[in-house]
């Protein structure tokens, strides 16, 4: 059985509220943090609404929502996370925002061995983990959206993460939240989206270029591959805004042309089309999401 029992959440987008609520489910105490009172109302929202939507389906029982919702709390002071024996940081994909929040995160702990676990899509662990004064207690925990259906996490060990905070964290994923994990090297991109990516701007080139359709891009995924959905529908789902740092990132890794985020991306993040949350990307919603 896994020892850790005391979660904390930083960032309650997508990713973070997702986070929080498999923990709270799987029966661990979890304090969530962002940023003023606004974004944590917004991630108690989307956290609430993800329960009551999994109790209606017949996923959870009304005992087992009632208990999450007691294990769950909202704060928007990062000094609150000093007991957490491990803090699941999941804000934006920008190096710098993310760097911050675990210098913060590593000052306010108050166990030495407390573990700080970066949901980056992309970011090497390695740089996030210089951010603070316990790099061998700094791993990469990789969830995948939407994080209450998929099964894996990656696990991301840098050159300095001792082998016994690896260990807790994989005994944590797999015993306590039930999930499925892979191990990958400390390489922008990991092993999912070093794979996923280049898929995803192809597509968009494909569109870029007016070889296809956006439609017509996912239907032929989906109905010629039996993909669950299309590129251009996963790319909003995910956010376009995170696909493209995605991208910059792992090309100013590798400078591989494949990753290099195309010029109708970047215009589509500049316009503030990123997919679903803000209700238009390659598609049209009609309702909108949570911000990641
Ligand atoms: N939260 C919780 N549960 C959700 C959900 C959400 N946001 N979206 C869907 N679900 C649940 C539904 O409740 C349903 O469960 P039920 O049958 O028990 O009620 C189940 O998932 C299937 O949902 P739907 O019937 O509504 O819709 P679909 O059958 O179309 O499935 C999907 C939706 C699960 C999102 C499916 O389309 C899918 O698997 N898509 C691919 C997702 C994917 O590839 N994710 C990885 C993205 S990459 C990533 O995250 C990495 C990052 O770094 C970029």
């Amino acid at each position: 059985m896994s020892e850790i029992e005391r979660i904390g959440v930083v960032g309650a987008g997508q990713m973070g509220a997702g986070i929080a609520e498999v923990c709270a489910r799987a029966g661990c105490d979890v304090l969530v943090v962002e940023q003023g009172r606004e974004a944590m109302d917004r991630g108690r929202a989307a956290v609430l609404g993800s329960l009551d939507r999994a109790e209606q389906r017949g996923r959870l029982s009304a005992a087992g929502h009632e208990d999450a919702v007691a294990r769950l709390r909202f704060a928007d002071d990062l000094g609150e996370l000093a007991d957490r024996q491990l803090v699941v940081e999941a804000v934006t994909e920008e190096e710098l925002a993310k760097c911050e929040v675990i210098a913060g995160i590593d000052k306010v702990l108050a166990d030495p061995s407390g573990i700080i676990a970066s949901n980056t899509s992309s970011i090497p662990i390695m740089r996030l983990a210089q951010a603070t004064d316990r790099p061998g207690h700094v791993i990469g925990l990789h969830f995948f959206n939407p994080v209450p259906v998929m099964p894996l996490v990656e696990v991301i060990a840098s050159p300095t993460t001792s082998p016994r905070t690896r260990d807790t964290v994989e005994t944590f994923v797999t015993t306590t939240l039930g999930k499925q994990t892979i191990r990958a090297a400390d390489r922008s991109g990991f092993i999912v989206n070093a794979l996923l990516v280049p898929y995803l701007l192809g597509a968009i080139r494909m569109v870029e270029t007016g070889r296809a359709t956006p439609a017509d891009v996912d239907t032929g995924m989906k109905a010629g591959c039996a993909h669950p959905m299309g590129p251009l529908e996963l790319a909003d789902l995910i956010g376009l805004d995170t696909v493209a740092a995605i991208a910059e990132s792992m090309y100013a890794e590798d400078r591989e042309p494949l990753f290099a985020p195309p010029p109708l991306l970047r215009r589509m993040v500049q316009a503030g089309l990123l997919g679903r949350k803000t209700g238009r990307g390659f598609h049209g919603y009609p309702t909108q999401r949570v911000a990641s």
